[in-house]
Parts: structure tokens; sequence; C-alpha cells
């Protein structure tokens, strides 16, 4: 495939989408749903379409090796739109859809594998999504139209106070995503998961029913982008887990079904979306384990926005694996920009996993699920920390009082980690949600106790 892309142009190095299609169905070429242009036919029918050939073969060292028909892989190939052959009205017309497609067809003939370049990965030229800063700072009027226009650009903050109080030589900083619409990072996910499935036609508004296992916040933002877009959708949530985050789902309209925790575990909840799957019609699953729009929200959107707002200073980026789709998005866009770049990934001690563990329970909301998810991308990860519940916790209510900053569980774990010794260094890491969010967790139980004692003297 390399030198039919060299051929076309395509130089390693950039960031170009792939979407393979299956020949033997079509005979003329068919464009994801909704993408405008056309290519040229192949020259002959093939017989697989699920081995994978791309530009400088960084899919290999990626360990993508079998994708199936629709499927999208994000690779490195610099240059590819500035050298493509794109019509220029064309590309005035496509904001967000494919601008150019083309066929490659292998020279043995086996292989074809339709390429179709979105501007939005045109990564020289993306900064992240609007979000609210670039509203603020446009000119004229600055008043969004929907909710979801608001999701992105969140700003950073540098740890100044906790980095002196604790002797820290290295720059600490923090990504703020309680500015996110409805405070979490898993607003990016959920935006994406539906659009993405959107661009490929497998749902529509009206008729199709969303439904997917969360823990609360994922499930949280696709209340909400869901709602904006005409989707309903039922989440399925371990019992006992957030109160606040039931209440929440709940509060946005969201149909809510609780599985014992102790019923078979995560399987127990996936059976119970198998089950709604048959009882209800058009049901399409969000799951954030296993789908590629996951990461590709934090590779579009959240690693260009640490990239432009740390003048591409950053050293190492710190994140906590839930999904993984954070710490796989962040990380390969910034190794893309700078493969120097260290990624550390934490999870939590008492269910380390990843790092070799046994699953087991820990109260860090939001991450180290109990299995290693298909879409965490191990291969590009430099180190794996963990942090126990309570160090946790103590960052959170520490980041409260020392920084004025009203964040989770896992944000805390993630500034606990962010703690490498190496003087002038930047560490960035992921404030994930608001504190807020857990009002009904350990997190503030002691406070919430005191607050009830003293109210009763009332
Ligand atoms: C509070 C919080 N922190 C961290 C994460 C982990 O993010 P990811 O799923 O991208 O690994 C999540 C995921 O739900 C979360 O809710």
């Amino acid at each position: 495939m390399h030198w039919k892309a060299k051929e076309k142009g395509i130089r390693p190095k950039s960031c170009i989408m792939v979407q393979l299609k299956d020949r033997r169905r079509a005979s003329a070429p068919q464009l994801p749903h909704g993408h405008g242009g056309s290519a040229p036919p192949p020259r002959r029918a093939n017989a697989s379409a699920v081995a994978v050939a791309v530009a400088g073969g960084g899919w290999r060292r990626r360990g993508i090796e079998k994708k199936g028909e629709g499927d999208a892989i994000f690779l490195p190939v610099e240059g590819a739109i500035a050298s493509a052959p794109i019509p220029a009205a064309k590309r005035r017309r496509s904001l967000v859809r494919s601008v150019f497609s083309r066929s490659f067809t292998h020279p043995d003939d086996t292989i074809s594998i339709q390429f179709s370049v979105y501007p939005h990965h045109r990564v020289e030229m993306q900064e992240g999504r609007k979000g609210v800063p670039s509203l603020l700072s446009s000119q004229g009027e600055c008043i969004a139209s929907n909710i979801t226009q608001l999701i992105g650009w969140t700003p950073l903050i540098e740890l100044k106070n906790i980095a002196k109080n604790d002797g820290i030589a290295a720059r600490l900083v923090g990504k703020i995503e309680p500015y996110q619409p409805l405070s979490s990072v898993k607003d990016r996910s959920a935006l994406r998961l539906i659009e993405d499935a959107e661009e490929r036609g497998l749902i529509s508004p009206g008729t199709t029913t969303l439904a997917g296992v969360t823990s609360g916040n994922l499930g949280i933002g696709v209340a909400f982008v869901a709602s904006q877009k005409g989707y309903k959708f039922i989440a399925v949530m371990p019992a006992k887990l957030s109160m606040d985050k039931q209440i929440l789902l709940r509060y946005l309209g969201v149909e809510v079904i609780l599985v014992d925790p102790a019923l078979n575990g995560f399987k127990g909840l996936l059976d119970r979306v198998e089950q709604l799957k048959k009882d209800i019609e058009n049901v399409f699953v969000i799951d954030q384990f296993t789908n590629p729009a996951n990461p590709d929200a934090h590779f579009r959107w959240t690693g260009p926005e640490i990239w432009k707002d740390t003048a591409g200073k950053v050293d190492i980026f710190v994140a906590a694996s839930g999904s993984g789709g954070t710490v796989t998005g962040v990380g390969r866009y910034l190794k893309m920009k700078n493969p120097s770049i260290k990624l550390i990934c934490v999870e939590p001690a008492e269910s380390a996993v990843i790092s070799g563990g046994e699953p087991a329970f820990h109260n860090i909301q939001g991450i180290g699920p109990g299995f290693i998810p298909e879409i965490l991308d191990r291969s590009q990860i430099d180190e794996v920390v963990t942090v126990t519940t309570q160090e946790a916790m103590d960052m959170a209510r520490r980041l409260a009082r020392e920084e004025g900053l009203l964040v989770g569980i896992s944000s805390g774990a993630n500034a606990v980690a962010a703690r490498e010794e190496n003087k002038g260094k930047m560490i960035v890491t992921m404030f994930s949600s608001g504190g807020e969010r857990y009002l009904n967790s350990e997190l503030f139980a002691q406070v919430k106790e005191e607050c009830i004692n003293i109210n009763k003297s009332f």
C-alpha cells in the first residue's frame, strides 16, 4: 500500500482516516453515510476487506491487524490533504465530511482500501472543538444554538500551590473538564460516539433507542447529547454505585435500569443490554469499551487542545483509565506530534488489572473497570501508576482547598500520579469531572455528616 499512497502524493506522518469497504458487496465504490465525493471503481473486485495496509506502515506498529467493513482507523500520514488531489469546490463544501476518496489496489489484487480523508483529521489545522473560549473571543453575537456546540476546549491550570507545598520542581498542569456542559470528560466521548454512529448511518433520531452500560459520567453525557439530537436513551447501571449519578440521569429523563452488581459483575450488565436488544426494536448499543469513536474524541479534540494550549511544551501526559478512551486518544495525538512525550496511565491500586493484578472493589469512580478495555492501546503507554482510593480522595480534597478546584476522585488520582521529579518539565493531567457529582459519595462523607449534625440543633 505504501507504494500506492506515495504515488498519490500522500507522505508519511500526518493523519488520514481509512474507511474499509467490502468490495464484494458493491460494484461501485460506496462512501460512508452522508459523505460527499466520489471514487473511481476498483480495478477488480477483491476477495477480502479485512486486511489493512496503509501509508507508512504505522498501522502495524499500532497493532491494528484486522478490521471489518466500515471500521475506521487513524494513521499518521503527514500532509495528506495538502498533497491529495482535492477539488477546491469540494473542499469548501465539506466541513465535516470526507473530501476525497480513492481506491488503492494492492499489487497482488487481493486488498482494496477506500481512503476517506476528513478535514477534521487535518491535524495541522485541527485545534480541538470550539467550546466556550472561542465563543467568547469571536466577534459579534456569541450565542450557542445547541448545548452540544459547547462541548470541548476546556482550560488548563498550573497547580502552583500544590507544587510549592510539596516541593515539586516540575510544572503540574490540569485540564479542567468540569468546564464541559455536563461537567465531565465523557461529554466529548458521548458526542463522538453518537456522531460517529450517525455518520455511518447506523442510527437516526426518532427511530433509534440508544442503550449502554455506564457507571455514570458517559451516561450523563449521552443523556444530554441524545436529548438534543432526538434519541431516547436507556442506561444500564450497577445498583448502589453512585447515587448522585443515578439522580442526575433520572433528572435528565433517562430510563435507568439497575442491575445487582453481585450478579455476574460486568457481564451481568452486558447481558441486560443484550436483553434490551431483544425486547425493543432499533436499539443501538453505545459501547465505550470497544468503539474506536471513543478514543477518537480525544484524538480529535482533547489532544489538539492540550498541544495548542501548552504551545507544544507538554513533556508528560498522565490520565487514569476507565474505558481507556482518554489515555489512548490523547496519547496517540501527543505522541504523533512529539514521540518523546511520556504517557502515564493511572489505575486504582486496589484493582490494578492493567498492571497484571486481580480485579477488586475500589472507590475511584469512573476508572478501573476490572478488565482491560479493547480500545485501551497499551502499546503506547510508557508507565502504569497505581493510586489507592484513599490517596485519590485526599488529593481531591487538597485540590479543593489549596487550588480552589472542585474536582472528582479520579482527578485526585491523576494529580497523585503526576509526580515525576523532572525539574522544569511540564506534566499535564486530566481533571476529569466536577466535585459536585460526588456529594453523596465517600469523598464528601465527613463534611456531609458534619452538616447534618450542625443542622440537627435547629
Ligand atoms: C470521573 C472519570 N474519570 C476518568 C474517567 C476515565 O476516562 P476514560 O473512560 O476516557 O478512560 C472516567 C470515565 O468514565 C470518569 O467518569
